[in-house]
């Protein structure tokens, strides 16, 4: 096979599904970001204004919630941590400098796309619950104030962590050349899914013959 050739990464659905959570989750933040410092309150204008800001924050990250569990729900299988992943990790040291031999042949994911997954589904998770238990006036009524407190401080630092999971992921899409193509044509080349994926890039082979 010509190491050019095309193969299928994400259909178009897959790819419209994580292009919504993609928007939905930086509205989320954006407007989640206004409300958190002073020092971000311009961010509101995006919004229309503070009150806007306020109003559609939790909706946004309620609609990013349902569209990433659609998502994960598709992905979730390929993201199962396996005893080859577990043979990558112990050898960490040496695949940094390049000296690993013998490793078994990555996935579909490799295992930092695995755990970023899975940290992403913790954080995203964690945001609803605590989004849920302090939204005003609807359910915060609810909960004694120590909760609403604890709520308060969970939701800050899930996305805190969630949005360093980001920039991580569209560092690392962008860094590994020929990945973006995945998300927005649908296709990588041979040579893009045999160096970075091989186990993967053999199992759609298998598949299509
Ligand atoms: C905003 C800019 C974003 C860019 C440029 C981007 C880019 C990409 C690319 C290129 C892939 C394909 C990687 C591959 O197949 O090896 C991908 C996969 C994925 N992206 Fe994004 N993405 C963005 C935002 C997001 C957001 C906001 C989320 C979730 C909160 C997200 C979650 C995922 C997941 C779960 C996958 C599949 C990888 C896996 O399941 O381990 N992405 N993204």
């Amino acid at each position: 096979m010509s190491q050019g050739k095309l193969i299928e990464r994400y259909n178009a659905s897959e790819r419209a599904n994580h292009w919504l959570v993609a928007i939905s989750f930086i509205l989320a933040a954006l407007s989640g970001l206004a409300l958190f410092h002073p020092a971000f309150f311009w961010l509101t204008n995006l919004f229309g204004s503070g009150t806007w800001a306020r109003i559609l924050h939790p909706f946004i990250g309620a609609l990013m919630f349902l569209l990433f569990i659609v998502m994960a729900l598709r992905f979730w299988k390929h993201n199962r941590i396996t005893d080859a992943d577990r043979q990558w990790a112990k050898h960490m040291t040496e695949i940094l400098q390049n000296k690993a031999k013998d490793l078994p042949e990555i996935g579909k994911y490799n295992l930092g796309q695995k755990y970023l997954f899975w940290a992403l589904l913790t954080t995203i998770t964690l945001m609803l619950i605590s989004g849920i238990v302090i939204w005003q006036p609807w359910f915060a009524p609810l909960f004694p104030i120590p909760l609403l407190r604890i709520a308060v401080l969970v939701h800050a630092l899930s996305a805190f962590v969630a949005i360093l999971c980001l920039i991580v992921h569209v560092y690392a899409s962008y860094w590994t050349r020929g990945s973006i193509r995945a998300m927005t044509r649908g296709t990588v080349t041979a040579a893009w899914a045999k160096h970075h994926h091989p186990a993967w890039f053999r199992e759609v082979m298998n598949k299509n013959r």
